[in-house]
């Protein structure tokens, strides 16, 4: 059964059956762990695709750990079954860090790559994995104290990745900006905003130097009222909840009208939603759409303007 799988895809946590609906080839099923026999795609729902995996056939727990170190350093363990056993291989394979991420950080860059156990006496593993963070999981350390509220952890993980970032003076509009947690990243990473909801961000968000407030509603604005006050925008960011149709409604007006370099916005889902949507976004250019991993039932768009 296992012996043509060419690619492994790792759900995001909960979207299990979104993925599988995604795949073609698929073969088995374990757990969170999806085999399918054809080669690598990029497909929303996963957190981290497994590109070139192979079978290794083990006769003891020291041998599978032998093997695996043949191939390279650092290995990171998905478990579905066996876990003590796959412990036990863990333990003998060198000591891979995973402290927490302190934002903003470069990527790592040691090759990360991935395994679990089949059955007793075979690996699936992958040298080479879509994301470099232990099964895609991006743990930051966290600020305790001074966001209002965890949404900061998408925007910071959507930078991360896409390591581009607002920079000093730079300009950005934060739609659907309360309480502030986006906001509260632009504005640390030195850049000026112009934060709009229908609520109010909150008080200590409000009162940062750079930010500014604008109580209404996130689809008025269009970049006619920029491009008259020869304000360029150089990052749109929206986590507005509204359906992702409105969400591509309202960017097209801005991607036609090039006065803006940089998209982060998020696509947000309900119930058994139908992804037709996100496909459109991902189709823009130089787009990806992607599920972070402190996404929901989400999926986060980005557009960047390539770097030269
Ligand atoms: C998930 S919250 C945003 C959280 C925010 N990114 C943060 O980091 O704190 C979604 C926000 O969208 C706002 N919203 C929904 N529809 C809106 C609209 N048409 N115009 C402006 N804001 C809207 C809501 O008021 C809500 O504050």
């Amino acid at each position: 059964m296992n012996a043509g799988i060419k690619t492994a895809y790792l759900a995001a946590n909960g979207f299990e059956k979104a993925l599988v609906q995604e795949l073609d080839g698929v073969q088995a099923v374990h757990g969170r762990l999806i085999l399918t026999d054809r080669p690598n795609v990029q497909p929303f729902w996963a957190q981290n695709v497994w590109q070139s995996p192979v079978l290794i056939p083990i006769h003891s727990i020291s041998d599978a750990a032998l093997k695996l170190k043949a191939i390279q350093r650092n290995w990171w363990l998905y478990s579905f079954h066996l876990h003590r056993r796959a412990k036990l291989i863990e333990e003998q394979l060198p000591h891979v860090s995973a402290k927490p991420v302190k934002f903003p950080s470069p990527l790592p860059k040691a090759p990360l790559g991935s395994w679990t156990l089949l059955d007793q006496n075979t690996l699936l593993a992958s040298a080479c994995c879509s994301s470099v963070f232990p099964n895609g999981e991006v743990l930051f350390a966290e600020d305790k104290k001074e966001p209002p509220n965890r949404a900061y952890l998408k925007l910071w993980e959507a930078l991360t990745l896409a390591q581009q970032y607002p920079k000093p003076g730079e300009f950005c509009i934060d739609a659907g900006a309360s309480p502030g947690g986006w906001t509260w990243v632009m504005q640390n990473l030195g850049a000026e905003v112009l934060s709009v909801d229908r609520s109010s961000l909150s008080p200590a968000v409000s009162r940062l130097p750079g930010v500014t407030f604008q109580k209404r509603d996130a689809f008025s604005l269009l970049p006619d009222e920029f491009a008259n006050a020869s304000q360029k925008v150089d990052w749109l960011f929206s986590d507005v909840v509204c359906y992702p149709e409105k969400l591509f409604d309202w960017v097209t007006p801005w991607l036609k009208s090039g006065l803006c370099d940089n998209f982060v916005c998020t696509l947000k889902f309900q119930g058994n939603a139908d992804y037709e949507i996100a496909k459109k976004f991902a189709g823009l250019s130089h787009s990806q759409v992607v599920h972070l991993f402190h996404n929901k039932h989400e999926l986060t768009w980005i557009r960047l303007k390539p770097v030269s």
